[in-house]
């Protein structure tokens, strides 16, 4: 299937990621709703955030990258469900890859959840290990 990965673009993406994401992510936590995550991405305008977009479906995939200056991070990797095993994961993760890369980062870190062995098969497809670490987070809600 042909597809192009491009910048987010609010005006043409933005319905089309939320659903995405409301289909394959179904978050429960406020700090997750989709709308406030591209909201406060937004706001900070670094240009790290892609969708894979194809003429015929529109959104079929998403990566959001970030990168602080120590670490490059990847969130919201998805797939449409019904196009996934076709190559567009990956080439979304070697897009984000380049973009933080081009940014000066030295290292690439992500999360995923325990129990999610089929996402964690294809990480280690494209290089990444686990490593011994416990993951910590604390929610700030006055900026929710
Ligand atoms: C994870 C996800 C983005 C992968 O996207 P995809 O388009 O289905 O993956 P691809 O087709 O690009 O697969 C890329 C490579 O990973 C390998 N791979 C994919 N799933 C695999 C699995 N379960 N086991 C082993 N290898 C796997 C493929 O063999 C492929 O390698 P190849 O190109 O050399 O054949 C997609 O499955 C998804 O949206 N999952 C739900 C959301 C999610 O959990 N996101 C991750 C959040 S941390």
């Amino acid at each position: 299937m042909d597809f192009n990965i491009v910048r987010f673009n609010n005006k043409l993406h933005k319905d089309q990621v939320i659903e995405l994401w409301t289909n394959v992510f179904g978050y429960e936590s406020a700090r997750n709703d989709p709308r406030l995550a591209i909201e406060k991405k937004e706001a900070v305008s670094d240009g790290l955030f892609f969708v894979a977009e194809s003429a015929v479906h529109g959104v079929v995939g998403t990566v959001m990258c970030g990168y602080d200056g120590h670490r490059g991070w990847v969130y919201s990797l998805a797939v449409t469900p019904d196009l996934q095993s076709q190559g567009i994961g990956k080439k979304l993760m070697i897009h984000a890859e380049h973009a933080l890369k081009n940014s000066g980062c030295i290292k690439i870190n992500l999360q995923i959840l325990e129990d999610n062995e089929k996402v964690q098969m294809f990480y280690r497809s494209l290089g990444y290990t686990t490593e011994k670490r416990i993951s910590m987070g604390k929610e700030i809600p006055e900026n929710m």
